[in-house]
């Protein structure tokens, strides 16, 4: 691997597993017994908002009382450390990284602590539930609903992610299967560009193939062990 300057890190359910976050497709694609396709779509929350809203409630109250694992701290330490450029893209709604204390953290499915008034179009923070159909703390209007990317909705801020890929140098994949696009595809994205790429999850997934080396093992112990390898080169 040359010189690395600029780094592009996408991390997936895998890197919360050991914070006690249950993986989406490990449990069989199923949320606490709902389907995804019941819950994590337009169609579901237009169809049976209450479902979807007691749904999202309980998984924002869920994440509240987990803690960030050597992994997330890891990536903090590096945050704070690198000297080069940094983004670390998640597919994760929770907010552990952020906890944990990274700063350059890019939520392209959106976040569980955040809810989006579809009146003003605007995002606040939020801790409690959405049930009661609270008002929106900037318009009053009562149509505030969870911050998450649905499917068949677009990931947030692709743009920038994409700008930051055409400047690295490395691209490293931490605990996602590589089955939801584009996130899957940004590996493919990488190799086009002749970045060097790695992999570092519990089992090979859907991408393995397209990462220059592939490490398996449980995040808490591959993350700081490639984080220290960095920092010291
Ligand atoms: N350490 C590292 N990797 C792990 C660990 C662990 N302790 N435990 C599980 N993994 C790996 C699994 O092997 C799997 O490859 O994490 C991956 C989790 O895959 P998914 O459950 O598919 O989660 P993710 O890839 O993040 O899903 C992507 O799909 O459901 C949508 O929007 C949702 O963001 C999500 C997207």
């Amino acid at each position: 691997m040359g010189t690395v300057r600029n780094i592009v890190i996408l991390t997936g359910a895998g890197i919360s597993a050991e914070s006690g976050i249950d993986t989406f497709r490990s449990a069989g694609g199923l949320w606490e017994q709902h389907r995804v396709e019941d819950v994590a779509t337009p169609e579901a929350f237009a169809r049976d908002p209450e479902l979807v809203l007691r749904f999202y409630d309980m998984r924002r109250a869920a994440i509240q009382e987990k803690l960030p694992n050597p992994a997330h701290f890891a990536l903090a330490e590096l945050d704070a450390k690198w000297k080069g450029g940094l983004l670390i893209v998640t597919q994760n709604v929770d907010d552990l990284h952020t906890r944990a204390g990274a700063r350059r953290v890019l939520h392209m499915h959106g976040e569980h602590l955040k809810a989006w008034c579809t009146s003003c179009d605007v995002r606040s923070h939020w801790r409690g539930p959405l049930i009661e159909r609270p008002p929106c703390p900037v318009c009053q209007a009562r149509t505030l609903r969870p911050d998450v990317v649905w499917f068949g909705e677009i990931p947030y801020r692709m743009g920038e992610i994409y700008a930051a890929l055409r400047e690295a140098d490395l691209f490293v994949s931490i605990g996602t299967s590589g089955a939801v696009y584009p996130a899957a595809g940004l590996v493919r994205n990488a190799r086009d560009l002749g970045i060097a790429t790695l992999e570092l999850n519990l089992e090979r997934s859907q991408g393995s193939d397209w990462f220059h080396e592939s490490r398996q093992g449980p995040a808490s112990a591959l993350v700081p062990q490639w984080v220290e390898e960095i920092l010291a080169k």
